[in-house]
């Protein structure tokens, strides 16, 4: 029997020991040492380590791609970046959403992010933007795994509109229900928002992934509220907290009174730190706070965080490459995560902790699961953060989907040779 892909030499996490990887029909069939089985197609991956794919547990499609639209943002802030949105989304249409958000995805695809959750404004009367990323979702289903959060950017209950237009995309077929509680114009109307977005979860039977406290006021306590209600609800593995920023200013009693609430229910966190170290501190003279949240330290009571690049050449943010390997290297600076199972955590961040993020039901690579994996140019997951190459080979639904080769420098010896 000819296999439809084999890799040959591969090394997995954890071994040293290299292996043959068998795909038959989009699941791994076989994963052994020398296998004499035969391919349609065999690559060669010379000892290189074998990955399931990246995943991005955090970004906005629907504003991807716009940045000098209709200018750049000369401050760098956050409340110039949203004058710009407001004057750009204005010229949204279908076709604009869908060219630029299948530009991200087959940039992400090629960095070896198999599995995107996007968040998408539905404060925007016309849903254009959730309806064009819902079917693009459909559109791309072969190759790449699309989340869609219903997110109303601009808050609940701060205009009688909102509400029903959540209620809306919700009956569209969002796979994930989305709030932004420190963003209501009162904290009763934060709180109500969070109630809103459980109720509203239960009803349509989606996940919960709410922006939290991305504001570096100290007072702003809504993961608390989120916390309480996972556990009243016991749905903790089903609710993700976003950026969560203000936890990183509370003081140290408080954040030990939450921790110590964390451990009672299993929620997910999602840090952007591309992001949040370029917004956040914006206000403060110096020391200037970093604006991540506390990562090492839910790491260490066990909590599940993930990672987001949230932003890829928007107006809050010009740069961004669809590398989770970029956002990963951020973490590892920003969260002081240098020694050596916290660098390999950070890898965790994007990739188990990822698909737990987002409850994929089928991760990881083991006979009988479906064939997504990438062969990075790295011998193990440090190597691959510090390198920050792309992917030699993707490979999504047992079919090889981008190759890169690396590229070569060609070292002119006499120029290099000492006087
Ligand atoms: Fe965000």
């Amino acid at each position: 029997m000819i296999h439809e892909l084999i890799l040959r030499n591969c090394v997995l996490l954890g071994s040293s020991e290299q292996v043959d990887i068998v795909i038959s029909d989009a699941v791994v069939v076989a994963i052994e040492p020398k296998t004499t089985a035969k391919g349609k197609l065999e690559l060669d991956c010379l000892g290189a380590f074998v990955s399931p794919p990246f995943v991005e547990s955090h970004i906005h499609l629907d504003s991807v791609f716009t940045a000098g639209e209709p200018y750049f943002n000369k401050s760098g802030t956050l409340f110039e970046g949203i004058e710009i949105w407001k004057q750009r989304k204005k010229l949204l249409t279908y076709e604009d959403v869908q060219k630029r958000a299948l530009r991200a995805l087959q940039v992400m695809a090629e960095h070896g992010v198999l599995f995107v959750r996007t968040h998408v404004d539905v404060t925007e009367y016309n849903l254009l933007a959730l309806t064009a990323l819902l079917d693009l979702r459909e559109q791309v289903k072969n190759w790449m795994t699309l989340q869609v959060v219903a997110f109303p950017q601009d808050g609940i209950f701060s205009k009688s509109e909102h509400l029903p237009l959540l209620k809306e995309a919700m009956k569209q077929g969002v796979d994930v229900i989305g709030g932004i509680p420190h963003y209501e114009l009162t904290r009763e109307d934060g709180v109500r928002s969070i109630q809103t977005v459980f109720d509203l979860a239960e009803q349509y039977g989606t996940l919960i992934d709410i922006h939290c406290d991305e504001i570096d006021d100290e007072q702003s306590r809504f993961v608390e509220t989120i916390v309480a209600e996972a556990i009243k609800r016991g749905n903790g593995s089903q609710v993700t907290a976003s950026h969560t920023t203000a936890f990183a200013s509370y003081n140290d009693a408080y954040a030990d009174k939450l921790m110590g609430f964390l451990q009672r229910t299993n929620i997910n966190f999602v840090a952007n730190p591309l992001i949040n170290i370029t917004l956040q501190g914006r206000m403060d003279s110096y020391p200037k706070r970093r604006g991540v949240t506390r990562v090492k330290e839910l790491i260490e009571h066990g909590q599940n965080l993930s990672l987001g690049q949230d932003c890829i050449a928007d107006p809050w943010y010009r740069l961004g490459t669809g590398s989770m390997l970029d956002v990963a290297y951020m973490i590892v600076h920003v969260s002081q995560m240098t020694g050596q199972k916290e660098l390999e955590s950070c890898f965790e961040m994007i990739t188990h902790n990822g698909a737990k993020t987002l409850a994929v039901e089928h991760y990881g690579i083991t006979v009988g699961q479906k064939a997504d994996m990438i062969v990075l140019n790295a011998s193990d997951p440090i190597e691959a953060i510090s390198k920050r190459l792309m992917p030699r080979y993707v490979i999504s639904n047992g079919a090889l989907i981008a190759q890169t080769i690396p590229a070569s420098t060609h070292f002119e010896s006499n120029k290099l040779s000492n006087p």
